[in-house]
C-alpha cells in the first residue's frame, strides 16, 4: 500500500497520477555596528553601489518637501486608498493583501489589474496636488504563482518546492511567476518567505522552504535570481520583478509555533538557523526584506534597532529598503497603527499601512519629522533606499504600467508552458510514504474509486493564499485551467481503457479494483493555521473511517494526503 504525502498544488493533476504511478555614505546609518558578531556576514550584492544613481538620487531628494518624502515610506492598501488619495498624497507604493483585488471583484481580469495599476501609476505621477512626479510601485503576495489573480498559474506551496530538493526547478518556477505578475502591471512582489519552521503547529509552515537552513538558503538564491533575473549591471528588466526576503528574521522559530510569537533562540542560532535565506538571498541581490511580526527575546522585530540597522543595514550591508508587515509597527511597545516613530527609528523604511489609520500615520510621520522626533536623516536614508530601488527597477525610465512590454499579453497569464513547469513541480515535490505489495504503480486501465473530500477540490489542493487570503470560499470553477486530482486520473485512466468513478463518501454500486482516498488539511493561512498539536483530525477521525471503510470492503486502498505540514497520521498510514 502507498501512502503519500502530497502538498497543495492546483496545476493539472493528470501529471500527480503519473506521478503516482511511476513515482554609500548617505546610504548607512551612524550606528557603530562594532558590537555586532563577525559570524553576521558582510554581503556583497551583485548590484553594485553606483555613483550615478545615487547621484540621480540626491538630486531628487534635495527638491522634497517632508510630505513627499513621507508619501514615499507609507503604504496603504488598496481597499483603502483611492486614485484621488493617490494623487493628493502621492504614495512610494501601495499594495493588494490576501485576496484583495482590483473593484473588490475576485473575478477582476488582468485588463483590470492593469487599469487599476495605470491609474495610480498617473495619478502618482500627476504632480497638480502633491507636487511630486516620482511614479509609484504595487507590492503584491505572489507567493505560490500570482495566488491573487484568476487564472494564473499555481505553483505547489515552499514546502513542497523544498522536498522537491531542485533549487534549478525554483529558479524556473520564479522566472514563470516574474512574467505573469508583470503582465498585471505590478513590479513587486512580497515573495520568498524564507522561514525555516521549526515547529510544525505554526499555520505558516507551509510557507517554509525547509527547517533545514540549508536548503531554505539555497532556494532563497535561486528564487530571488529567478524572480530579479540577471542584475549584473545594476538593473532589474522588465521582464522581472522587485523580490523580498521574509519575514526578518526568526519567524519560523517562535515559542510554540505561535503566529507573530516570541523567539527566544540566541544570536548565534537565529543567524544560523533563521537567517540563511537573508544570507543568500541578499547574496542574490534582493532589493527588500520585509520585517517581521514576531519578537526576538520579546521585542518586536518592527522595533528592533539591533537587528534592522546594525545587523541588516551596517553589517550585512544592505542598501534597498526594508518594508513592514501589515500594522505591524503598531505592535511595538507604545506604538499604535497610526502613530509610530519608533519603527523608522529602528531601521523600517517602509510602514505598511493597510487600514485607513495611513492618513494619521502620514499626518504623524510628517509633524514628528518637523519636530525634530525623527531626524531628517532616518527620513531621508529612508528615502533614499525606496528611490534607489526605483531606480534599479527602471520605474523612472519604462512607460507607465498599461505600456510595458508583457502587460497587454494575456496570454502569459497561466501559460501553458509554465503550467508544464507547475506539473514538473508537482510530480517531484510528492513524497511517498508507504508502498506495501507494491500496489504503486496501479495498472493504468484499472476500475478506480476516486474518493475523499480532496478528490474534487481544486481549492484544498491549493491551500492557503489562493485567490483569497486564506485559500477557502472557492470553487473549482475558480480555477480556469486547473484540474482537481480525480479529473487528473480519469483522463489518464480513461485514456488507458480503464475507469473513474468520483464518490466523496466512498460508496459505489460496482466493486472497483481500487480505491484512491484523497484526503487533509482544508486551506488556511496566518493565525487561523496554528494548532496545539500534530494529530491530524484529533477526535473526529472521518477520514481514517473511510480508509478503513474501503479496507474492510477486500479493496486495496491508495491514500493521497494533502497538507500543509508533517503531521501525526500513523492510525490512517496503518489504514491504507
Ligand atoms: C503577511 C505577509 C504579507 C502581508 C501582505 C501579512 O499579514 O504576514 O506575509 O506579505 O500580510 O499581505
Ligand atoms: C489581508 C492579508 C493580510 C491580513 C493580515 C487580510 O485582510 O488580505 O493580506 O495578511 O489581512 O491580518
Amino acid at each position: 500500500m502507498q501512502y503519500r504525502l502530497a502538498t497543495s498544488v492546483a496545476a493539472a493533476l493528470g501529471a500527480l497520477l503519473l506521478g503516482a504511478c511511476s513515482s554609500n555614505p548617505e546610504a548607512t546609518s551612524t550606528t557603530n555596528n562594532a558590537a555586532v558578531p563577525d559570524y553576521w556576514p558582510s554581503i556583497q550584492s551583485p548590484i553594485a553601489r553606483s555613483d550615478e544613481v545615487e547621484k540621480k538620487v540626491s538630486e531628487m531628494l534635495a527638491t522634497m518637501t517632508v510630505k513627499q518624502k513621507v508619501a514615499q515610506i507609507v503604504q496603504p492598501e488598496i481597499r483603502d486608498v483611492t486614485v484621488e488619495d493617490m494623487r493628493e498624497y502621492g504614495f512610494g507604493s501601495y499594495l493588494n493583501g490576501g485576496g484583495s483585488f482590483p473593484n473588490n471583484n475576485k473575478h477582476a481580469t488582468p485588463d483590470e489589474w492593469i487599469a487599476l495599476a495605470e491609474a495610480m501609476y498617473q495619478a502618482s505621477i500627476d504632480d497638480s496636488l502633491d507636487g511630486s512626479t516620482i511614479p509609484t510601485m504595487w507590492g503584491t503576495d505572489a507567493v505560490h504563482g500570482h495566488n491573487n489573480v484568476i487564472g494564473a498559474t499555481l505553483f505547489p506551496h515552499n514546502i513542497g518546492l523544498g522536498a522537491m530538493r531542485d533549487p534549478s526547478l525554483i529558479e524556473k518556477i520564479a522566472t514563470a511567476t516574474a512574467k505573469e505578475v508583470r503582465a498585471t502591471g505590478i513590479d513587486w512582489i512580497f515573495a520568498p518567505t524564507v522561514a525555516a519552521a521549526r515547529d510544525d503547529r505554526w499555520g505558516r509552515t507551509y510557507e517554509s522552504y525547509s527547517e533545514d537552513p540549508e536548503v531554505v538558503g539555497a532556494y532563497a538564491r535561486a528564487i530571488v535570481t529567478g524572480l530579479q533575473g540577471d542584475i549584473s549591471d545594476g538593473n532589474i528588466d522588465d521582464q522581472h520583478v522587485v523580490s523580498t526576503v521574509k519575514h526578518f528574521v526568526g519567524d519560523g522559530g517562535t515559542e510554540h509555533g505561535d503566529d507573530q510569537g516570541n523567539n527566544i533562540a540566541d544570536e548565534e542560532t537565529l543567524f544560523r538557523i533563521h537567517a540563511q535565506g537573508y544570507v543568500e538571498g541578499l547574496g542574490a541581490g534582493s532589493q527588500s526584506v520585509m520585517a517581521s511580526f514576531n519578537s526576538w527575546h520579546g521585542e518586536k522585530l518592527h522595533g528592533n534597532k539591533y537587528l534592522l540597522t546594525d545587523v541588516l543595514k551596517d553589517k550585512m550591508g544592505f542598501d534597498g529598503f526594508v518594508v513592514g508587515d501589515w500594522n505591524g509597527h503598531g505592535q511595538i511597545e507604545g506604538c499604535t497603527n497610526d502613530n509610530c516613530p519608533q519603527a523608522l527609528l529602528a531601521g523600517l523604511d517602509v510602514y505598511m499601512a493597510p487600514t485607513p489609520t495611513w492618513k494619521p500615520l502620514f499626518h504623524n510621520l510628517v509633524a514628528q519629522v518637523e519636530s525634530g522626533e525623527i531626524p531628517m536623516s532616518r527620513l531621508d536614508d529612508a528615502v533614499r533606499r525606496v528611490l534607489r530601488v526605483k531606480v534599479r527597477v527602471g520605474l523612472f525610465d519604462l512607460p507607465s504600467p498599461a505600456n510595458r512590454s508583457l502587460s497587454g499579453d494575456k496570454s502569459i497569464i497561466g501559460h501553458p508552458e509554465h503550467r508544464a513547469i507547475a506539473r514538473e513541480a508537482v510530480r517531484k515535490s510528492l513524497v511517498m510514504l508507504k508502498n506495501n505489495d507494491h500496489l504503486l504503480p496501479l495498472e493504468p486501465n484499472s476500475k478506480v474509486l476516486v474518493a475523499g473530500d480532496g478528490a474534487h477540490n481544486i481549492g484544498k489542493q491549493s491551500g492557503g493564499w489562493t485567490i483569497t487570503w486564506q485559500g477557502t470560499g472557492n470553487e473549482n470553477s475558480d480555477f480556469p485551467g486547473a484540474s482537481s486530482i480525480y479529473q487528473g486520473i480519469r483522463q489518464a485512466v480513461s485514456a488507458a481503457g480503464g475507469s473513474a468513478v468520483l464518490s466523496v463518501d466512498g460508496s459505489y454500486d460496482e466493486k472497483p479494483d481500487v480505491a484512491i482516498v484523497v484526503f487533509g488539511e482544508n486551506p488556511y493561512a496566518e493565525g487561523n493555521g496554528d494548532i496545539a498539536n500534530v494529530e491530524y483530525q484529533r477526535g473526529e477521525k472521518s477520514d481514517l473511517a473511510l480508509l478503513k471503510k474501503l479496507k474492510a470492503d477486500g479493496i486495496p486502498v491508495v491514500g493521497v494526503f494533502i497538507t500543509g505540514r508533517p503531521l501525526w497520521v500513523n492510525p490512517e498510514i496503518n489504514a491504507t
